[in-house]
């Protein structure tokens, strides 16, 4: 696996409403974005400008806030499988004044990306923040619902170096490390996509879609 490096600029980025999100989430351990990988999401976004981005996995809108922060012509579609982060999302949009940009999902991300696929929606950027070991289900799914040159930009791929290293891998984790595994060998070799991975934060990838 070829696990790249990137020099990166470091952006100012966190304003009170992110410093209370973020917060309220280590407060209730709720896992949200590192900063590693907020920093390398901005620096994405900055380079292709979105005007709209699919996130898969809100939490509690902290991701959400800092994309439609960076770009604030754009709109969020996003999804979430609890009712109660969905309503904190919710109130942390409103608070950032976004709410009216933002089209926000509850329930089971597969089943809302199909409904999406079947409307025929299609985004410039997607981040996929949501399972860990349903990223290979979703993927033919993203691919469609992605925009010829679009995004796929997805997190936590190196999974504690456990996808990648000689880390012991626990038998609860077995089945999201083969999946994600599994996940990037797919990115990486099929000719649909044109994807570098790098060991920021917990391990991204970077998928461009570069052929319909
Ligand atoms: C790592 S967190 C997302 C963090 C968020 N993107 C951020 O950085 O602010 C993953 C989220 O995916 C949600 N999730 C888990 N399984 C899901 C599913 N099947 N469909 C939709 N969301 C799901 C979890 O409830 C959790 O809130």
């Amino acid at each position: 696996m070829n696990i790249e490096t990137i020099t990166l600029p470091k952006y100012t980025w966190k304003t009170p409403i992110l410093e209370h999100i973020e917060r309220y989430a280590r407060d209730r351990f709720i896992p949200v974005l590192l900063e590693d990988t907020a920093n390398f999401l901005i620096h994405c976004l900055k380079q292709y400008n979105p005007q709209s981005i699919l996130e898969i996995g809100t939490a509690i809108g902290y991701s959400g806030t800092i994309m439609l922060q960076t770009c604030p012509t754009a709109t969020l579609t996003t999804m979430e499988l609890e009712q109660d982060s969905y309503d904190i999302a919710k109130q942390h949009f409103q608070e950032f004044g976004v709410l009216d940009k933002v089209h926000q999902y509850l329930g089971d991300a597969y089943i809302v990306l199909q409904q999406l696929a079947q409307q025929q929606k299609k985004f410039d950027f997607i981040f996929l923040d949501g399972p860990k070991g349903q990223y290979i289900k979703y993927l033919p799914l993203l691919e469609k619902l992605l925009k010829k040159g679009g995004i796929l930009f997805a997190d936590n791929v190196l999974f504690k170096h456990m996808v990648d290293g000689p880390e012991f891998v626990p038998h609860k984790k077995r089945t999201i490390v083969v999946n994600l595994r599994k996940y990037l060998n797919e990115i990486v070799t099929q000719p649909t996509w044109q994807s570098h991975i790098y060991a920021i934060g917990d391990g991204v990838a970077v998928s461009q879609k570069i052929k319909e």
